[in-house]
């Protein structure tokens, strides 16, 4: 396929070479070069971050990539944007830290991870926004807008004298976002600016970068709590179309959760946009205390795999109905809890976290085989980082800065772990045949 892209090139035929970019094929599974895709991934949202040359840390991106790799790692959800001033919740360095204004060292850092990715065979999906203040986001946006302090909740570090309100404060405050015009103008700026953006070290944009694998519009977007703030279809269909008019190269997709609470009537309203192109779904047993870390038994682990499980087999109904493919996008597990085991402790077994990915990768498998998921990205690769407490604290953990670090990552020696993923990496892979 790559012949034919040059030979096209030659011939100066426009726009008519897409080899590489993944699409939906007419079975309903992603496709690449005419074959099926499977995403084998993590999330590891700090590769940009790791990438600047200044600020970041390039040799660990580089034996993270390398260890992923060998886990059989072809996918990466990595953030592609941040905004505003840093704080402890959020990276110490952000991509945008005044409206439109860009701090070159971090774009170079995309530019370098994407480049890096390229070489190791991986694609990326590019989230562009998060719902959540971990990197800025829809709040900072409405801050910038609307000149109000972002009413943070609590999260950690535990004593954050500002984080003194409530989730439903916050997750009002963000969700305002879906009807704050100047905030969509001034996000769609960024968006141009990301798809348009020539890579310093492949000279090629990324709407023509066949590592990008989608565009995504947010982490994990959402209405409101009582539905009173929803994800509005126009805001849905302005984002889409405007993303698809930039580039036809690339996938687009939501990012959110499919959040049970939320249900099947909102997930197929949200969905249910013709340029969008698949679904996502993220599911959380703990947060959503469905799980204890805290408890030993048997019965407290096997409750949260089947309630994993029956919320896949439900989605799948949900993207089949929609006709959308979907990626099971984000899942973890804490490390043992029990017995005064610090759950957050890099040294800590984490037992109940390889039973539960086992069970629950192997019905992603079926669900896989029947060509509803297509895949998973697992919450999320901490690599050569380790959690350290106070000043000399590690942002660039897979836990994101609000959450306490150390949570749900997993580290290069996290041997039980990495061999798990990279033997079922290997079977999940041989779909594409
Ligand atoms: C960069 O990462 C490497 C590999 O993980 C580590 O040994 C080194 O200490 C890090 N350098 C800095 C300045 O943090
Ligand atoms: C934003 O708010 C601050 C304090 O509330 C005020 O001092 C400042 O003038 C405001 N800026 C604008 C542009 O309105
Ligand atoms: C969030 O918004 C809803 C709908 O307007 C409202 O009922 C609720 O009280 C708000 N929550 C807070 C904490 O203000």
């Amino acid at each position: 396929m790559k012949l034919s892209c040059i030979l096209s090139i030659i011939s100066l035929a426009v726009a008519v070479c897409d080899a590489g970019f993944v699409k939906v094929g007419n079975d309903g599974n992603f496709e690449e070069d005419g074959k099926r895709y499977i995403v084998w991934g993590a999330n590891y949202w700090q590769a940009m971050n790791l990438g600047a040359e200044q600020t970041g840390n390039r040799t660990r991106l580089n034996h993270d990539l390398d260890k992923m790799k060998t886990m059989n790692i072809n996918n990466l959800r990595i953030i592609a944007g941040s905004e505003g001033p840093a704080d402890s919740q959020k990276p110490l360095n952000v991509l945008m830290p005044e409206p439109g204004v860009y701090n070159e060292d971090m774009f170079q850092g995309l530019d370098y991870a994407l480049y890096q990715m390229k070489n190791h065979g991986m694609k990326a999906v590019m989230v562009l926004n998060n719902f959540w203040q971990w990197s800025g986001g829809f709040a900072q946006y409405v801050s910038w807008v609307k000149n109000t302090t972002i009413p943070l909740p609590p999260g950690y570090p535990e004593n954050d004298p500002r984080a003194t309100y409530s989730w439903d404060d916050f997750i009002n405050y963000s969700a305002s976002f879906y009807t704050c015009n100047e905030c969509i103008d001034m996000w769609k700026k960024h968006i141009e600016t990301v798809i348009n953006r020539v890579n310093v070290y492949t000279g090629e944009r990324y709407k023509e970068d066949d590592t990008i694998f989608a565009w995504e519009f947010a982490n994990e977007p959402r209405q409101n709590n009582d539905g009173s703030m929803p994800m509005t279809d126009e805001f849905i269909e302005d984002i889409s179309y405007y993303i698809k008019s930039l580039d036809s190269n690339h996938m687009i997709t939501l990012g959110s959760e499919a959040h049970p609470s939320f249900g099947r009537d909102v997930f197929l309203r949200e969905n249910n946009h013709e340029n969008l192109d698949y679904a996502t779904t993220h599911i959380w047993v703990q947060n959503w205390n469905e799980y204890d870390p805290k408890i030993k038994s048997e019965s407290n682990l096997q409750h949260a795999i089947d309630y994993c499980i029956n919320h896949l087999r439900e989605t799948a109904e949900w993207a089949q109905t929609v006709k959308k493919p979907i990626v099971f996008e984000e899942y973890g597990m804490a490390r043992d809890g029990w017995d005064g085991q610090d759950e957050y402790d890099p040294a800590t077994p984490a037992t109940n976290r390889l039973k539960y990915y086992n069970a629950i990768l192997d019905e992603l498998y079926t669900l896989t085989n029947e060509n509803i998921f297509q895949g998973h990205n697992f919450w999320a690769y901490s690599g050569e980082g380790r959690p350290a407490e106070g000043d000399s604290r590690d942002f660039y953990l897979g836990d994101p800065a609000h959450e306490h670090p150390g949570w749900y990552g997993i580290y290069d020696k996290d041997e039980d772990m990495i061999n798990l993923l990279e033997n079922l990496g290997r079977k999940f892979l041989e779909l594409e045949e």
